[in-house]
């Protein structure tokens, strides 16, 4: 029955052992006997083997995301006469074997900072499919990319054109750039707002930009390969792409009066479905809509059509992992319902994981989703908030959801599509540990991150083993 806690957009489920396919990763099913299995590998052998919580990504609905993005962008470009080429944002989550399938897929990666270079590097990616962002990179992060010989450097600054451009003298190169453009345009799920977001740090304003481009032109040591803007994350419409590209194109055509600029690269950003409600574009829309958008900007400019490059992170590894938790204690909780004069129980079932695993909920209010995976149960959905361990009010992991009345201490619970955004943004609160990582594929599972141990937690801790001798 609904509950009135519940926000507007959760139905209560026809089915609460359900695993809705545009949620989940592509190879999560129900056994015969009811346990959820991640490409055949089921969740009691994964949580027996490397505990909870635990992360366990779908290796080849990683694979299979980044090769149908390459095609598709690639088949939507060719058609109108263009060419598109595909990085991967590694800050949605970034680690050597990631890096390694995504490259197998044809893809490149957007490194975000001189570790994301390093584990790209420590992954033996040729570095001249790296492109580099950061709108305020060390020296030291300049100087390493450059002396690699790194495929192009995103410039945020008109400051950093000095930065680049010495760095590439020093070691004989001639560095690609782009110029990575504030546009105004920013959007976010559901809308977009044409105006009012100059209000932020990334990029150069488009009213600064063509004074800036003619500095790069001036150093010998750059090479000026185009323009670039990222308009925001988790974005389910084609409007605002169409509106910063039409900006774009406008000064892409200036500037192409005093050279060359075979590339406009359009960034990241594609939503993907956290929970049932949420409803993205299929990727062949998607570059359809962007091929679409280009041809007509380029015939409005009255300028060739450019190389486009696009750079999603989520939509390659949001869907992929599922993070399995052990229940613990469970309290319903009789609250007020706003707005009304009535009280409605919502249970509170709490995780062994949380806020240090998934911040996403704490730090955006992002909603979720999640199952009972170890068994099913016919018992009635109830209204849950899975929340965390951590001491603080705020760590929900799942805000809101309808799951079995009797689930119990003890359960496995999934929680789908943590893929991006979810390890690489864990931290240590309170001292927990940070879990592994785990690969399943063709009904065998390996670990790619190791788990941190409680070691691994007092090692920074210079106190905690002062050395034995002390050296004078
Ligand atoms: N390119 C640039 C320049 C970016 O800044 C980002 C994301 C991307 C590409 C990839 O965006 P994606 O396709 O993954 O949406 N931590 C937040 C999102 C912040 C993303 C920052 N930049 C989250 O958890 O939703």
């Amino acid at each position: 029955m609904t509950n009135p806690l519940a926000p507007a957009w959760l139905d209560v489920p026809a089915d609460a052992n359900a695993l809705p396919a545009a949620v989940w990763s592509q190879s999560a099913r129900r056994a015969p006997s009811g346990e959820v299995t991640l490409a055949g590998v089921p969740v009691s052998t994964l949580a027996a083997e490397f505990g909870t919580p635990l992360y366990v990504v779908d290796e080849d609905d990683v694979r299979s995301r980044a090769v149908r993005i390459r095609e598709s962008f690639e088949r939507e470009f060719a058609r109108v006469g263009g060419h598109a080429k595909v990085y991967y944002a590694g800050k949605a989550f970034l680690c050597t074997e990631v890096a390694r399938w995504v490259t197998e897929a044809g893809l490149r990666i957007d490194v975000a900072s001189g570790g994301e270079l390093a584990v790209a590097r420590a992954a033996g990616v040729d570095p001249a499919l790296l492109g580099m962002h950061g709108n305020n990179k060390s020296l030291a992060e300049i100087d390493r990319a450059v002396s690699l010989g790194i495929g192009s450097i995103v410039l945020d600054s008109a400051g950093e054109v000095a930065q680049v451009a010495d760095a590439a003298e020093r070691h004989g190169r001639i560095q690609p750039v782009l110029l990575r453009i504030n546009s105004g345009v920013h959007a976010s799920t559901h809308e977009y707002l044409a105006t009012a977001r100059e209000d932020q740090k990334f990029g150069v304003p488009l009213t600064d930009a063509s004074d800036v481009v003619e500095a790069i032109r001036a150093r010998p040591s750059l090479r000026f390969v185009g323009l670039h803007s990222h308009i925001g994350s988790q974005i389910f419409e084609s409007d605002g792409f169409a509106e910063a590209a039409r900006r774009l194109f406008d000064l892409h055509a200036r500037i192409l009066a005093g050279g060359d600029v075979p590339e406009l690269n359009l960034g990241g950003g594609f939503g993907i479905a956290y929970t049932a409600a949420d409803e993205p574009l299929d990727i062949d829309d998607i570059a359809a809509r962007f091929a679409r958008i280009v041809s007509d900007g380029a015939a409005r400019a009255g300028v060739p059509i450019p190389t486009i490059a696009i750079e999603p992170g989520r939509a390659i590894v949001g869907p992929s992992t599922t993070t399995l938790y052990t229940v613990g204690t469970i309290k319903p909780v009789e609250v007020d319902v706003p707005g009304r004069d009535a009280r409605a129980l919502r249970t509170y079932v709490s995780v062994d994981g949380g806020m240090s695993d998934n911040i996403r909920p704490a730090l955006y209010g992002a909603a979720y989703s999640a199952r009972i995976v170890g068994r099913t149960s016919d018992a009635p959905p109830v209204l849950v908030r899975v929340a965390g361990k951590h001491c603080e009010s705020g760590d929900i992991v799942v805000d809101a959801e309808y799951l079995p009345g009797d689930i119990a201490a003890g359960d496995l619970l999934g929680v789908p599509a943590t893929g991006a955004y979810g390890w690489a943004m864990a931290s240590n609160y309170n001292y927990l540990a940070r879990p592994p990582v785990v690969a399943v594929r063709g009904g065998r599972a390996r670990m790619i991150v190791r788990g941190e141990t409680e070691a691994d937690l007092l090692s920074r801790d210079v106190g905690v083993a002062p050395p034995k001798e002390v050296s004078r």
